[in-house]
């Protein structure tokens, strides 16, 4: 394959204003011309196919730890899982578990089905259309920390307001003054975090992370600032990048409505693929490295284009349409190899209980009002509204007791796969 210098003229830049609304022309064309692309506006390496992605987040010639501090531009990046490799990475990674495993789930999935729930009565009280990404994806975002953290309903606000904050701090390209206000945020939760840990419940997931002494107390607070930046906004963002698909597609929710709720994680995954909250990952080169599709030479800036790949034709059908059943489904949406999204199924999960009671309380709910818009953020992708009527509600006690039954643990063999 002959390299390609840059993109065509008529093709957005996927950091400039037109393509961080629509980057994927951008993707598919560096994909199929050249997957490991040195831009030559960034100076950074793109890596957009499938095949490349998956090698390079398992390849530990990529670190992560250099590609935070330098997505950031900060040298006192708190200490957590995405911020270390190797030794360090896996020793952190270990006990967050406690927060975020299997165990973890089980022990607050009733609760957060029961939050779904009172996030839906709640709108269907007020009875005008809402914005799914303000009034149900932030809200189900807040209600999973604060189960995760056994935090009382009456701070749930400060705890979304201080993530709101904190989460500037994701988009690499945020200005510098925007950047030092998000770090300043960072502290502030760092220091919430703290004080409420030192009343803990003990037998919630951050109570058990807690009473363990493999992490000093400034490690557990990083783990926890991580799952807060890293989890609150891409939740609550990908609520309303599913609905955006999910309700244009009347067909797809009667095949849900029919399916049951395991079709609802099915499904979630799809719209995970396409249209991911976390589009992209920052990793340095430390050696000169090797991928299918070309090599890197030592101590480069690399980004692997997670959207990109979760569109390529080479592994899936059709990549451009939503196939909700679509089985296997290997997107890489939560990353891959050792720093794979540690939340992944607490996320299919409570993703999957939302959607299961929209189409099946809301069968007619529908977007409603102006087309919805993407943010020009970079990270993460997302609408800047998207207001839906949900429209008459069917009965669901059915539904909301076969919810509670099925959020459950089903071990943790998927997660390994896509790890693998
Ligand atoms: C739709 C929502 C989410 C998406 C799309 C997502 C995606 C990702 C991705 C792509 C990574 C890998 C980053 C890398 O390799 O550089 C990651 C890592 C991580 N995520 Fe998520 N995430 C989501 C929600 C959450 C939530 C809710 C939490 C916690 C409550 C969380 C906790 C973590 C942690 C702790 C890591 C680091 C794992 C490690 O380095 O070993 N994520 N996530």
């Amino acid at each position: 394959m002959t390299k390609a210098a840059g993109l065509p003229a008529h093709l957005a830049h996927p950091f400039s204003p037109a393509g961080r609304i629509d980057p994927y022309p951008a993707y598919e064309w560096l994909r199929a011309h050249d997957p490991v692309h040195r831009d030559p506006m960034t100076g950074m390496w793109l890596v957009t196919g499938h095949a490349d992605c998956t090698a390079l987040l398992k390849d530990p010639a990529f670190s992560a730890a250099s590609g935070q501090r330098e997505r950031s531009r900060d040298d006192e990046l708190p200490v957590s899982m995405l911020t270390t490799d190797g030794v360090d990475h896996t020793r952190l990674r270990a006990p967050g578990a406690l927060l975020l495993g299997p165990a973890a789930l089980a022990s607050v999935a009733g609760a957060i089905a029961a939050d779904a729930d009172a996030l839906l009565d709640r709108a269907v009280k007020r009875g005008v259309p809402l914005d799914a990404v303000e009034e149900l994806g932030a809200p189900l975002a807040t209600a999973v920390l604060a189960r995760l953290f056994g935090l009382p309903e009456e701070q749930r606000e400060t705890l979304s307001a201080l993530a709101r904050a904190a989460s500037v701090n994701l988009d690499p390209l945020a200005p510098p003054h925007i950047a030092r206000l998000g770090r300043a945020a960072m502290g502030e939760l760092t220091r919430f975090l703290d004080a409420h840990t030192d009343r803990v419940d003990p037998h919630c997931p951050l109570g058990r992370l807690a009473a363990d002494t493999r992490l000093t107390r400034q490690e557990m607070l990083g783990v926890l600032g991580l799952a807060v930046v890293g989890g609150w906004q891409p939740l609550a963002e990908a609520v309303g990048n599913a609905l955006y698909w999910l309700l244009p597609r009347p067909g797809v929710r009667a095949a849900l409505r029919a399916a049951g709720q395991d079709a609802a994680e099915t499904a979630v995954d799809e719209l995970l693929r396409l249209e991911a909250p976390i589009p992209f990952t920052a990793r340095v080169t430390l050696r000169d490295a090797e991928l299918p599709g070309g090599r890197i030479p030592a101590g480069q800036r690399v980004l692997a284009v997670l959207a990109a790949a979760n569109r390529d034709p080479a592994v899936f059908a059709d990549p451009g349409s939503l196939v909700w059943d679509r089985r296997p489904n290997p997107h890489l949406a939560f990353g891959g190899g050792p720093h794979f999204c540690l939340a992944a199924r607490l996320v299919k999960q409570s993703g999957a209980v939302l959607l299961g009671r929209i189409v099946h309380r809301f069968p007619e709910a529908v977007i409603s009002g102006p087309d919805p818009r993407w943010a020009p953020s970079l990270i993460p992708r997302r609408l800047t509204a998207l207001p839906v009527d949900l429209g008459a509600e069917v009965g669901d006690a059915g539904v909301r007791d076969a919810g509670v039954r099925n959020l459950g643990v089903r071990g943790t063999a998927g997660l390994e796969d896509a790890r693998a």
